[in-house]
């Protein structure tokens, strides 16, 4: 843009309207998800327990007076918070910096994300890593969900359970870092045995990865359907239904 004059464009459609539905999104995610943290209740009905509480830490307030939620916040919301696709929804939706492409944001310097506290997004790969720790326990915890009372058993709440990790997992999966941590820093793919299998790991995430925004809300959405339907079935709001 030859203008720093902000909302300055020679767009003609209605770019501001892509920002619409990641406002309302994100927004009454972040919201629900704070309310939820602070709870500290109605996290665990039978074999069921939140996402927002696993792995679920001192439950009795031996030493930690406050909601579980809270000791293990920092984990997922750093992940998403640091996200690449998160980041350009964010930053146009909320800062509008840039408002959309090619939508003049009006400021003149630009210094990326090379300065605090823009720079400690580069912390991603390390809420990557925690990431695909806490995988591990939400499939533990879906895994956990088909049985009551020592029997196998399909309850709707086992099928929210595992659809929410498995759409967590395509999200973790198709992460940017996760594909350079797979392919990255190859110089020949075909040289030796593990430099091939590589290759053949760094196309199956790139196939993912090509779909990461889209995992990104449907992870989204999931997480919160999977809580707020464990919330509501242990404040006996609404019955769990056995399938099977
Ligand atoms: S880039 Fe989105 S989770 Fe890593």
């Amino acid at each position: 843009m030859s203008t720093s004059r902000f909302g300055t464009t020679l767009r003609r459609d209605a770019w501001w309207a892509e920002l619409l539905p990641v406002i309302a999104l994100l927004g009454l995610f972040a919201i629900y998800a704070t309310a939820r943290a602070f709870e500290g209740r109605y996290y665990e009905w039978g074999p069921y327990l939140s996402p927002f509480y696993s792995p679920l830490i001192d439950p009795e307030h031996h030493w930690w007076p406050f909601s579980p939620a809270l000791l293990i916040l920092a984990g997922p919301l750093g992940f998403r918070a640091t996200c690449y696709y998160y980041r350009k929804a964010y930053y146009r939706a909320f800062f509008l910096d840039p408002p959309a492409c090619a939508v003049d944001e009006g400021r003149r310097g630009y210094r990326g994300e090379t300065a605090f506290p823009l720079v400690l997004q580069n912390l991603h790969r390390f809420f990557l890593y925690l990431a695909l720790l806490f995988l591990v326990f939400l499939w533990y915890d879906a895994v956990r969900s088909f049985r009551f009372d020592g029997q196998f058993r399909v309850g709707v709440g086992s099928l929210v359970l595992t659809a929410n990790v498995a759409l967590l997992t395509l999200y973790t999966f198709s992460c940017h870092s996760l594909r350079h941590l797979v392919g990255g820093q190859v110089d020949c793919f075909s040289c030796s045995a593990s430099a091939r299998a590589r290759h053949r790991a760094w196309r199956w995430t790139t196939v993912l990865n090509e779909r990461h925004g889209l995992f990104a809300w449907l992870s989204l959405i999931s997480v919160g359907l999977a809580d707020l339907y464990v919330r509501e079935v242990a404040r006996g709001a609404i019955r769990d239904l056995r399938l099977l």
